[in-house]
């Protein structure tokens, strides 16, 4: 199977679970919270968007008392709502200007928050983008590929979503490219650059790392740990053994939801009520 049909797939669970509009509030450089002085900068995964991967959580953020920051990086400028399929080194430097705008303008430590793409570009965009690391504070990363994606099990998805869909954003893929997919396997020119041998995390940051062993997508799910002194890498399952959700469901599920709050308020034994629900993409 060649690499561009293996990633069609992402896009289309990704449209499956489409929100249309951002939250009311967030993404305001006016911004400001005594509760949580930290504003959150949320990085979307492959082929996403800012508003359909994290409206719901930025009005979760919101109703905590958060201000929240998303942005569409690493787009063609052919299809701009499909987020991340650039090299990941070029997106990475659009990530790092959002987050210096952010910095500018809110005066405050940013704690980012990714998903997939975008969570391996919480790891990778401090350790290479200049000046980056000193700006950030905690790092909740869910399902990074950070040692590299096989796309074992990938297949799974084609039952769920169906052909007429695979086809169609193959179609958007064979138009944009997707360097990023060839940056996120095992053995991406990415992956081997940030597992360098020095460092992932940078000092002064504090990280989190979550995955679900339901993962289809980042395979195996452990990859995405980081093995690094004083990092948390957590299962869904450690805290809701209940809970099946997949790879792409991480962002609408309300377990993970007070995952991520637990780490970015240093309160990890906070204990919270699992729901459980249907999110298995
Ligand atoms: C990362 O992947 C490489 C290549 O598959 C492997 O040799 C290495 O042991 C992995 N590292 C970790 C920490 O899993």
């Amino acid at each position: 199977m060649h690499l561009s049909s293996r990633f069609r797939l992402f896009i289309c669970a990704a449209a499956a679970v489409a929100v249309p509009t951002l939250a009311a509030g967030t993404n305001d450089f006016a911004c400001t919270s005594t509760t949580h002085p930290n504003p959150v900068v949320l990085l979307h995964g492959l082929l996403a968007n800012a508003e359909d991967s994290w409206t719901p959580f930025q009005q979760y953020l919101q109703d905590r008392g958060y201000c929240s920051f998303a942005t569409t990086y690493g787009a063609s400028d052919i299809l701009p709502f499909i987020g991340g399929p650039k090299p990941i080194e070029d997106s990475a430097k659009e990530i790092a200007a959002y987050i210096r705008e952010v910095k500018e303008k809110t005066g405050a430590k940013i704690d980012l928050v990714g998903h997939s793409e975008g969570g391996f570009q919480s790891l990778y965009v401090p350790k290479f983008e200049e000046g980056i690391s000193e700006m950030v504070d905690k790092i909740v990363a869910m399902a990074p590929p950070t040692n590299g994606t096989d796309n074992f099990g990938i297949y799974d998805l084609t039952f769920i979503l169906g052909d007429t869909s695979r086809e169609l954003f193959g179609d958007v893929l064979d138009t944009v490219g997707c360097d990023a997919c060839n940056d996120l396997i095992i053995g991406g020119p990415a992956v081997e650059q940030l597992n360098d041998g020095t460092p992932i995390v940078q000092p002064g940051n504090v990280m989190t790392v979550i995955a679900t062993h339901f993962d289809e997508i980042v395979t195996p799910p452990e990859v995405a740990f980081v093995h690094e002194h004083g990092v948390t890498n957590e299962w869904v399952q450690d805290t809701c053994p209940q809970d099946s959700v997949g790879h792409i469901s991480l962002i609408f599920d309300q377990n993970v939801w007070n995952l991520v709050t637990n780490a970015l308020e240093s309160t990890p034994d906070r204990e919270f009520t699992c729901v459980t629900d249907l999110l298995i993409i």
